[in-house]
């Protein structure tokens, strides 16, 4: 029985792993605009992309960083300035891209950029906080996708939407969980109107990776400017130490947890563009598929138990 059992678990992954090898053909005639491309997986991406002979139209947030990957691709790879926030940014790329891209349209859009502070629990942040980074992490993604659409429907191509393990489980306060929630939620609808396009909808769920999203001193200065501007009564209920308890949590977990292999989600961002078949979700990281996810999947009391034993202990007044 067990035999069996494992016969049609090895048999089923076989035939997951013959469909999933081809890739589509012309990808010198396939444009791939990709957003937050300065740094993390979004620059890896386009290298990748570009090595692979894809014409890749990279979105950067800044000088310096359209700069360094010109000097590390070919001439076919376009950088551009965009600021995923500003209609204004984002129509001006949208215009370029038509001009390129001409009858073809556009083979793909990867919605890539992103920031995780400020982060912290719930009670530190002011709704300034949330719209910010939903500004980026959420509109930037509708804003952005929207506006390529119609060149994505002529190709019968796909949209590629980074979103998180934080998108299907809340260990952290703040907007990032919300914004990534949003993500999802996004994806999938979109998913769905888009099948009778021809229009394929993925999204990369990555657990810890190292970049600057996971970098522990970015999240160690964010959490001292979170608590300097704290109101003394919300500090006291935390406690004077929790924020030297909170730096020793970043320092032990956060970034010893993160993989450094970014290839990981880069493998799956390249799957989803270029597979004949692409997986409708990714989930890139030992920690994703074997901690996060599984968790995710539990009762909110087996979740909460978990979660509030990790948490940073409060001191008792
Ligand atoms: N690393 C992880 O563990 C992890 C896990 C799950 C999901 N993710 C997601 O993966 C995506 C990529 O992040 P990453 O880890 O590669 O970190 P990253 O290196 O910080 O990449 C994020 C990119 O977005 C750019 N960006 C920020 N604000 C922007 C804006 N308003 N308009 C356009 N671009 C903007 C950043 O530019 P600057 O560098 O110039 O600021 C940077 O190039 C993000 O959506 C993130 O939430 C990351």
């Amino acid at each position: 029985m067990y035999l069996y059992l494992l016969g049609v678990v090895v048999l089923f992954y076989l035939y997951r792993w013959v469909k999933e090898q081809p890739r589509v053909s012309d990808k010198g005639g396939k444009f791939v605009y990709i957003t937050g491309c300065d740094s993390g997986f979004g620059n890896l991406l386009a290298r990748h992309l570009d090595k692979l002979g894809f014409r890749v139209i990279a979105g950067c947030f800044t000088e310096k960083g359209e700069e360094s990957l010109k000097k590390t691709c070919s001439g076919n790879l376009i950088t551009t300035h965009l600021d995923v926030t500003s209609k204004e940014s984002v129509a001006k790329v949208t215009a370029m891209i038509t001009d390129q891209v001409g009858e073809r349209g556009l083979w793909a859009v990867v919605n890539n950029a992103g920031v995780a502070v400020p982060t912290g629990p719930c009670d530190w942040h002011i709704l300034d906080d949330y719209k910010a980074m939903l500004d980026v992490n959420l509109y930037g993604v509708i804003g952005v996708t929207l506006s390529v659409l119609p060149l994505i429907k002529k190709a019968k191509g796909r949209v590629v939407n980074v979103a998180s393990v934080f998108g299907r489980i809340s260990p952290v306060g703040g907007p990032y969980c919300v914004s990534k929630y949003g993500v999802e939620a996004f994806n999938d609808s979109l998913r769905i109107n888009m099948a009778p396009f021809g229009v394929k909808v993925l999204c990369i769920e990555p657990g810890f990776f190292k970049t600057n999203v996971t970098d522990s001193q970015i999240h160690i200065k964010n959490v001292k400017d979170l608590w300097d501007r704290l109101p003394q009564n919300i500090k006291d209920d935390y406690g004077s130490d929790y924020v030297q308890k909170a730096i020793k949590v970043i320092e032990g977990k956060v970034s010893k947890l993160a993989d450094a292999d970014l290839m990981k989600v880069v493998d799956c961002m390249e799957h989803a563009i270029s597979a004949t078949c692409p997986r409708k979700r990714y989930s890139p990281g030992w920690d994703a598929k074997l901690f996060w996810l599984p968790l995710s999947y539990m009762p909110s009391c087996v979740t909460d138990y978990i979660l509030l034993k990790e948490a940073i202990p409060i001191a008792r007044k």
